[in-house]
């Protein structure tokens, strides 16, 4: 049966694209300051959603209004963001590869007075070490990382290496709440499940039936880190 959790390469998998993309949406924003850039997976409502699972899952593991994060490939910081505007106050870093991403949030976050920090890096870094968070998010960063068909110097493929990445940066009970639409929810669990890193919960979104199988376009997992 065919390996459904290794796709094919495209341009989004390479830091040029990423680049390019908000080097304009940086521009568009300085013509309109209501253009914040687009949102990934608005469609699905899923920026929305997540926000809204972490409001109803305050208290459980290490999520609090406070708690501390970290966004991994935050492109235009737009998650961050949201949450700070719905309450979450705590320290929030973003991190992208794409300079003129992190240029583009940081002039957003200045513009609207918003105390969210961006910073430049490659995940995969091993020397890139910004310690340890509450929580970790990613919407659209590993659908991105699967496309590159990039691997480590150990050969391990960056899809394969990501749960490391995830367990590096979470503190013990922390929560790692991930966004797909390149991966159904079982294949998630596949690729970023280890003993440290258990799934605990999941975002419903609507689904549709496609000859005899139940689907949705997007899924939302939350996994909680173990020692
Ligand atoms: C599909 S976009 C999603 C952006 C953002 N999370 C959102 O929801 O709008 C993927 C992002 O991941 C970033 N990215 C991809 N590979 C990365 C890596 N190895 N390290 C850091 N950022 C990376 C890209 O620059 C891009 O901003």
């Amino acid at each position: 049966m065919e390996d459904t959790t290794k796709l094919n390469t495209s341009k989004l998998g390479t830091k040029e694209y990423w680049d390019e993309f908000y080097a304009l949406e940086k521009k568009n924003f300085e013509h309109n300051p209501q253009d914040t850039g687009e949102c990934w997976f608005e469609d699905n409502g899923a920026e929305a959603k997540m926000v809204q699972f972490l409001e109803e899952h305050v208290g459980i593991h290490r999520i609090s209004l406070e708690c501390s994060m970290v966004d991994l490939g935050t492109g235009n910081g737009h998650l961050l963001f949201e949450l700070l505007e719905n309450g979450f106050h705590g320290d929030m870093l973003g991190i992208d590869y794409s300079s003129q991403s992190v240029e583009f949030a940081t002039k957003v976050a200045q513009e609207k007075d918003y105390n969210v920090q961006f910073s430049a890096a490659d995940i995969f870094d091993a020397n890139w070490n910004p310690g340890k968070y509450d929580l970790v998010l990613d919407k659209g960063t590993l659908d991105a990382i699967a496309l590159s068909g990039l691997k480590t110097d150990n050969g391990r493929s960056l899809v394969e290496s990501y749960s490391k990445v995830v367990e590096k940066l979470l503190l013990e009970d922390g929560v790692f709440l991930i966004t797909s639409c390149n991966f159904t929810e079982s294949e998630l669990i596949k690729i970023l499940q280890t003993d440290n890193l258990k799934s605990w919960d999941r975002i419903t979104y609507p689904s549709f039936s496609f000859g005899g199988v139940q689907g949705s376009a997007i899924c939302s997992i939350a996994f909680v880190k173990q020692n």
